[in-house]
């Protein structure tokens, strides 16, 4: 056995870390390698550093469809760089494949991850994901253990084709549904276009969840440099799993892990990219409930202020016409880092070994799309994507993504139009009496975190019937769910405590006035703060709580969407 892997040294490595307990060590370890004998390798790679590969692939996770080939890839990468690889299965969480949503898996999966980690021998890890959960909830296991570790995604679909047009999930499912309930498309049509819209394997294709998770992991310093755009079935996308493992044993050599890369200014660092690449609402949860394993806390007010000095860059749908294949061919997330340096920490570390600053000098000068990516000086839009609203309607906050959103009801005061729960909205959205007019605010409520719909990405509201069939576009929806990275309008989403929590979102009454401000940053309910009290103490909640499993562990733990929905228990420092 190398000096390595030796049990005698301070740092035990490779298959002698984490015996398993006997009373005997020597026994433990001389057990522990009979059985790994048994696996067909030799002595030699045995005695080697342990590149764990946590895998995610799964039938019922679409976007996960060649894992295999990467995880095939990754290993080639570390046993050329003298390690001994090991695959090991996780959680997969298909984002339509799951009930009640897969944010409900998100923390079950990042337990899985965190304790297989730790609980294996391993001395880095490659976390494989891809889909909207899956990169947040293996980093926030990995930030918890604490070994080496560093995330390969699983790319992006390429766009797909009917007739003349270009599509790519899921902002044109979106956008079709949303004619097709108008009336403007006839159900052959909706269906041929089913066909087409996800034609290869890999994560939705525009700046949805996934891509803006992998693009801010990039930015975060967790991922090789270039490598978050690159389509799925791209063969550099099989070049950068085998650059990862070669990465994953460096990082284990220099004993790299992620305490050293995920901090308070490298997760500036990803949120101030989020803001540029006007990215998904739902990664500011993810970034939160990552940041806050490894103690770094996300204010709102700070987002507000990192939002208001970063300009959007990135023209991808669901705001522009682009798709994430574009964004690789126009220099990928690199261009957009090199366009951000002067509001970027650079000194922070990374991966690949090199801080920020040294990784974005090596491609100064590299081509750029400028179609695609925008430059700091003519940008989209002067101000980030998302801001944060406050207000008695959401003292703990709420979230509004400005760069899908229609300026025109930036300031805007409205009557609510209230719908109790997701069971309501669907009973009465179609109904031809719904009391509802285009200036009026439609209001859900009980679909936040700590309901029993589990925070869907039911936000984007969709439009009635009878206005949409009457032209119209877009009008005020809040509520304290989610939206889909890849929906767009004017959506006041994470409304802070949710209603299911006897937030003030639960007081809002039909006939209410609600004033927006986006200037102002601010949410109001003009209704007395008197009688906001009364009504939630005349009707609080009553929705029924689960009583065993994985669900009560849930409902007892979740936090609001202000701290990621993490669990407390799992935080670095519990609230
Ligand atoms: Fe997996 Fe969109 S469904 S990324």
């Amino acid at each position: 056995m190398s000096d390595e892997t030796s049990s005698n040294t301070s740092h035990p490595q490779g298959l002698n870390k984490g015996l398993t307990n006997y009373g005997d060590r020597d026994f433990a370890r001389y057990l522990r390698l009979s059985f790994a004998n048994s696996t067909g390798r030799s002595k030699e790679l045995l005695s080697k550093p342990v590149i764990g590969i946590a895998s995610t692939f799964s039938d019922f996770n679409n976007c996960h469809r060649l894992v295999p080939e990467l995880v095939a890839a990754v290993k080639a990468g570390v046993l050329q760089a003298g390690g001994l690889p090991m695959e090991f299965p996780t959680i997969s969480l298909g984002e339509a494949f799951l009930h009640p949503t897969s944010l409900v898996y998100r923390n079950l999966a990042a337990m899985d991850t965190e304790e297989m980690i730790r609980a294996q021998p391993m001395d880095a890890v490659v976390l494989i994901g891809g889909c909207d959960k899956s990169v947040p909830a293996a980093l926030m296991g990995a930030i918890s253990a604490n070994v080496p570790a560093i995330q390969l995604v699983t790319g992006p679909m390429m766009t797909g084709r009917w007739r003349t047009e270009r599509l790519g999930a899921c902002t044109d499912c979106r956008r079709f549904w949303a004619r097709f309930r108008a009336g403007e498309i006839d159900r052959k049509t909706i269906d041929e276009v089913e066909g087409n819209l996800a034609t290869t394997a890999g994560t939705c294709a525009v700046m949805g969840t996934a891509s803006t998770m992998a693009s801010i992991v990039e930015a975060l310093g967790m991922m090789l440099p270039g490598t978050a755009a690159i389509p799925a079935v791209h063969a550099d996308r099989l070049r950068a799993a085998e650059a990862t493992g070669k990465a994953a044993m460096r990082l284990a050599l220099d004993r790299i892990t992620p305490d050293k890369i995920v901090t308070q200014k490298s997760v500036e660092n990803a949120l101030t990219t989020l803001l540029a690449i006007g990215g998904s609402t739902n990664a500011i949860i993810h970034l939160t409930a990552m940041a806050g394993r490894a103690g770094v806390d996300i204010d709102l007010n700070r987002l507000n202020e990192i939002s208001d000095r970063t300009p959007v860059l990135v023209d991808l749908k669901p705001t522009g016409p682009y798709y994430m294949e574009d964004l690789y061919a126009a220099g990928g997330v690199g261009a957009i880092l090199r366009e951000l340096k002067p509001l970027l920490h650079l000194d922070c570390m990374t991966v690949s070994g090199q801080t920020l600053g040294e990784r974005l000098a090596e491609d100064d000068g590299a081509f750029v799309d400028r179609a695609v990516v925008k430059t700091r000086e003519a940008p989209l839009q002067p101000q980030g994507g998302l801001v944060a609203l406050f207000g008695n309607l959401a003292p703990g906050g709420a979230i509004l993504k400005r760069a899908a959103a229609d300026p025109k009801l930036f300031e805007t005061e409205g009557r609510a139009v209230v719908f109790t729960s997701l069971e309501d909205l669907a009973n009465r959205i179609d109904d031809p009496d719904l009391d509802i007019n285009a200036d009026d605010f439609m209001v859900l409520q009980n679909a936040g975190p700590k309901s029993a719909s589990g925070m869907p990405e039911a936000g984007y509201l969709p439009i009635p019937t009878k206005l949409g069939r009457a032209g119209v576009k877009d009008l005020v929806r809040i509520s304290d769910a989610r939206m889909s990275g890849t929906a767009y309008g004017t959506i006041v989403l994470h409304v802070s405590p949710d209603s299911a929590s006897g937030g003030p979102l639960a007081a809002v009454r039909n006939g209410d006035r609600i004033r927006l401000s986006v200037k102002n940053k601010t949410i109001e309910l003009l209704v007395d703060d008197a009688e906001i009290a009364r009504r939630l103490d005349a009707d609080p909640p009553q929705a029924p709580k689960p009583t065993r499993g994985y669900g009560m562990l849930y409902e007892r733990e979740v936090l609001q969407a202000e701290h990621g929905c993490d669990f407390n228990f799992l935080r670095a420092k519990p609230l």
